[in-house]
């Protein structure tokens, strides 16, 4: 059963588009916290300060609250589409989430093979 608009007093079932991941939250869990609950990795350069907008998402069904940030940061027309800042949204109610820059399987590595050339070290005695 997809999720509805409808307000759950104790969770919220949250589905992630385009990952197809679902999961309930408590009401009141931060957006952020959920996304990466979820295994989901979603940029988030200025640390969830509402600043830089690398935490861009869109409610695609169901509600998230306009924050003051989301006003600062997006124009009317985005706010229209649904689209939030994912640092500044608390869920209240079931939704649908679009992550447009879904970094999720893109983290960081430690590389260990390459192609790589032998430097000898030449230090000054
Ligand atoms: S993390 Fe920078 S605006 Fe959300």
């Amino acid at each position: 059963m997809p999720p509805s608009a409808k307000k759950n007093l104790n969770s919220c079932a949250v589905r992630f588009v385009p990952s197809e991941l679902q999961a309930r939250f408590p009401a009141g869990t931060p957006l952020l916290t959920a996304i990466h609950k979820s295994g989901l990795v979603i940029s988030t350069l200025c640390g969830g300060a509402g600043i830089c907008g690398k935490c861009l998402i869109r409610l695609l069904q169901g509600e998230l609250a306009i924050t003051a940030a989301d006003q600062e940061a997006l124009s009317a027309s985005q706010l229209t589409q649904g689209f939030r800042l994912a640092c500044t949204a608390v869920l209240q109610h079931d939704c649908v989430v679009e992550i447009p820059n879904d970094k999720t399987g893109t983290a960081a590595e430690i590389l260990t093979r390459g192609l790589g050339r032998t430097v000898s070290p030449n230090l000054p005695l």
